[in-house]
């Protein structure tokens, strides 16, 4: 369903206030015939910028905020690519925070986390941030115990972009741009950056990246939001399914040991949904490592770039249904370990397993394992890859 009764409330509530009414005050079936004209009177699809702060250089940034024909919001800032705020009704057709954030970029410069935020170039780690290529080797940013992660220390998560908002009949969105210059953490290759964000009126958020380099070089790019479909406590009970029958094993620094495992009969088979609170307390090696669990599922896909549902996210306190599609080969499932409820953002504390990431991309440490499916963008190809958010609600 796609949140009809929000949409309704949202029209009346508009119809009360606005008197824009006239055309409906019959019948109530001719009420009904009009209603879906009266939506996007009542709930246009629209986009707004407000100033969101000042960088440590000085630099203003924006928050864009994106809204659907059935009130549903999407806020992201040009800092990082962050998606700052996801607003989507529950089955009462209430709409709440579905994402853990700030409502300034100080906080985001301060807490750093990743949160909700645009990944590259490498979404996870890659071990001792070492990798060759054509015979040469090549040394990244070391930021995660000896590792290198989510990009380095100044990934795209921490980079300000250039944001330009369109619009469609039936979507709104933005465009990002960035170019990573040859070397930067490390990475070789000049590479040029274009990812599309585009909230869609059947309740759809697609994120879209594209990358062209002028030398090989690894690219894997992801999103970090940090979703709790309650908005707020821990997400033990809430229900999680993920669409593989293999996951990659890690060793203690939570890089691959390189082999892909059967879930079948494990703590990490989520191939029909349960709850993330049932065996995450199990005595169980890789958990152990993961302090929870903190892996990459290798999805059950024909082909690398098969487009598919990857997740299914599920609340049954508030009826909030998340369903997460892409077409890469694998998922990072992290259970918010590292929370620890010494932040609070938007009024909501981060409490210790306060909210969960699902990370379509790329195997972690792919450059280093012969066996995973290539990361390496060459010049003269283009990388692609692309996300889907859908929000729904179970009566
Ligand atoms: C990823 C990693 C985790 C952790 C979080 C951010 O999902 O896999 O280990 O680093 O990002 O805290």
């Amino acid at each position: 369903m796609n949140f009809k009764k929000l949409t309704l409330a949202l029209c009346l509530s508009a119809c009360a206030t606005q008197m824009a009414c006239a055309d409906v005050t019959g019948s109530t079936a001719k009420a009904q015939t009009v209603a879906p004209k009266l939506v996007q009177t009542a709930v246009p699809l629209s986009f707004s910028a407000a100033p969101f702060g000042k960088l440590p250089t000085g630099e203003a940034t924006t928050v864009y905020t994106l809204t659907n024909a059935n009130g549903v919001v999407v806020k992201a800032t040009n800092y990082g690519g962050v998606l700052t705020s996801i607003l989507t009704p529950d089955r009462n057709g209430k709409l709440g925070d579905i994402i853990l954030g700030f409502d300034n970029v100080e906080d985001y410069v301060k807490y750093k986390s990743y949160f909700g935020a645009l990944i590259g170039r490498y979404g996870n780690r890659i071990g001792k941030g070492q990798f060759t290529l054509d015979g040469k080797s090549y040394q990244l940013d070391l930021n995660d115990k000896g590792n290198h992660l989510h990009g380095g220390s100044k990934g795209f998560w921490s980079v300000l972009w250039d944001v330009k908002p369109f619009k469609t009949e039936t979507s709104v969105g933005l465009t990002l741009t960035h170019t990573s210059p040859d070397g930067d953490q490390g990475y070789p290759g000049n590479l040029k950056v274009t990812v599309v964000y585009e909230l869609t009126n059947t309740d759809e958020f697609f994120i879209r990246y594209s990358a062209t380099t002028d030398k090989p070089t690894p690219v894997n790019m992801t999103q970090h939001p940090y979703f709790n479909l309650a908005g707020s406590g821990e997400i033990l009970n809430q229900e999680l399914m993920i669409n593989a029958s293999r996951y990659t094993p890690v060793d203690g620094g939570l890089i691959p040991t390189g082999e892909l495992a059967a879930v079948a009969g494990t703590v990490f088979d989520f191939s029909t949904s349960h709850t993330i609170g049932k065996m995450i307390g199990q005595p169980n090696e890789q958990l152990k490592n993961g302090g929870g669990y903190d892996h990459n599922w290798v999805l059950n896909k024909k082909a690398t770039n098969e487009w598919g549902l990857d997740a299914r996210f599920y609340d049954p306190a508030s009826g909030r249904v998340l369903d997460v599609s892409s077409d890469q080969p694998g998922i990072q499932f992290y259970s918010g370990n590292f929370l620890d409820g010494k932040i609070t953002g938007k009024g909501v504390n981060f409490v210790y397993r306060g909210a969960i990431c699902l990370e379509p991309q790329h195997f972690p440490d792919s450059p280093n394992k012969s066996n995973f499916p290539t990361t390496i963008l060459k010049p003269g190809e283009v990388y692609a890859a692309k996300i889907g958010y859908k929000f729904d609600v179970k009566k």
